[in-house]
């Protein structure tokens, strides 16, 4: 009976081995090819007729003495089809890089700007054919060409997958993609806080959230505040989250959305639900998440959607000094004394003129959908040219400057600088510039 009964035993776990196999990669016969776009984890597996239908590009290339002619997907198109978006000198991607690997381990990896069609003439391309015959088998199916290389070191044969990798930081970044274990510690249930860090300058980030970050086993921040959050947070514990969590695109109507945000949509669908899974499992571990953001974030965060999600996790907001805060300093003056109320919006809301066509209330602009130059002709439509308007730039930060006009010359009190990427629109007529003489305190 007992040996029946271990017999039975060995028998199910040999059918449970074979069903729990992850299923063995591709041999090169196969011709599939992986690609991988690690910022938005994502991963698309191609097949040979789908790698057939991506458009193709044709290089020439000496090999030997002889020119040969190689027709193939330039890789731009490849790492395109899992999301990778090409956005030429000023693209977030050029803290990335591209690495391509054969079957038998051989990686190689090319820089942005070598892939990037925008930035480069001559393409890299997957080459699945030479001289119209496809590939030999001795490099095929595919291989990647460089056309105009002096060297073959990167003409990687047998390529099994190409991926798109974010360089690492100076510091050991071992913890990037890599999640924080999730063993149960105290059998209580962890804890989830949304932390504003201020506005820019190191100095106005709250003792609270400084020791929120401390504490934390597991903290989720944008890669634009990676370097702030690593001032208080071990770098292991810190995980730059997937842009597509922003959701630039959700909550619109998606019948007025452009195909390429519809299909970011779907994509962040996808990637909101793995990653809620993800979050909940650390917290049913009894870990403590935070999720980190510039400025205060009950003001347009983009992880906004938080408390809403996790709400039955009853989620702590620790509060930040809003960049709103920041600049109202660098006006300094009082937002509140002259004109008793204010408007904070993102360029929908206008605000409305008194019965005299005035405007007593202080209009607050963030400026990350709507710009300067959208916004100006707009206001300048419902309120009078000589209404007093600022532009703050980069509150808080050592270059912090204001421009100071009135709605009629705002735009041509603009136009010779530049503004940066970080500024708040004021208007209003409760508004004074300051007097010569006085200064907004100076970051350093
Ligand atoms: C997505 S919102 C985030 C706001 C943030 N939660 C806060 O409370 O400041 C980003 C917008 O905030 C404004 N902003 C953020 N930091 C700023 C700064 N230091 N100076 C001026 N404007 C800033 C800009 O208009 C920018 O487009």
């Amino acid at each position: 009976m007992k040996t029946i009964l271990i017999a039975a035993i060995l028998a199910w776990l040999a059918v449970f081995a074979l069903a729990a196999e992850k299923p063995a990669p591709a041999a090169i016969g196969e011709s599939c090819i992986v690609v991988e776009n690690t910022r938005a984890e994502k991963v698309v597996t191609l097949s040979a007729a789908e790698l057939a239908k991506l458009p193709h590009a044709e290089v020439e290339a000496a090999v030997g003495d002889a020119r040969r002619k190689y027709s193939g997907v330039p890789l731009a198109e490849l790492l395109h089809v899992a999301g990778v978006e090409w956005g030429g000198k000023c693209s977030p991607l050029l803290t990335c890089y591209v690495l391509v690997e054969s079957a038998d381990g051989y990686r190689v990896m090319f820089a942005i700007p070598e892939v990037d069609p925008q930035q480069r003439r001559q393409m890299v391309i997957l080459a699945d054919r030479c001289d119209g015959q496809p590939l030999s088998a001795e490099v095929g199916p595919y291989e990647t060409i460089e056309a105009d290389a002096k060297e073959r070191g990167r003409w990687v044969k047998h390529v099994k997958s190409i991926s798109l990798q974010v360089a690492a930081r100076q510091r050991s970044r071992s913890h990037e993609r890599q999640e924080p274990a999730v063993a149960h510690t105290t059998g209580e249930p962890g804890k989830i806080y949304l932390a504003g860090m201020g506005p820019g300058d190191a100095e106005l980030v709250t003792f609270k959230a400084a020791k929120a970050l401390k504490e934390a086993d597991c903290v989720f921040c944008f890669d634009y505040l990676e370097d702030e959050v690593a001032r208080y947070a071990p770098a292991a514990k810190i995980t730059v989250a997937a842009p597509l969590l922003m959701g630039r695109a959700a909550g619109r109507n998606p019948a007025q959305l452009s195909p390429e945000m519809r299909k970011e949509l779907e994509q962040s669908k996808e990637e909101h639900a793995r990653f809620v899974t993800k979050v909940r499992k650390f917290v049913a571990a009894g870990k403590t998440v935070v999720f980190a953001d510039a400025g205060d974030p009950t003001i347009y965060c983009p992880w906004s959607w938080i408390t809403e999600e996790f709400a039955d996790l009853r989620p702590t907001v620790v509060p930040g000094l809003s960049s709103f805060n920041a600049a109202n300093a660098a006006l300094v003056q009082s937002i509140t004394r002259n004109s008793g109320s204010v408007l904070i919006s993102a360029g929908e809301d206008l605000g409305m003129p008194d019965k005299n066509g005035r405007l007593k209330t202080t209009l607050v602009f963030f400026t990350h959908r709507a710009k300067l130059k959208e916004l100006a002709p707009r206001l300048l439509a419902r309120y009078a040219a000589d209404t007093p308007a600022a532009v703050v730039c980069e509150a808080s930060y050592p270059t912090q400057r204001v421009v100071w006009a009135t709605l009629g010359t705002l735009l041509e009190k603009t136009a010779d600088q530049r503004l940066p990427h970080l500024y708040l629109v004021y208007v209003g007529d409760g508004l004074k510039a300051p007097a010569p003489s006085v200064t907004a305190a100076k970051h350093d």
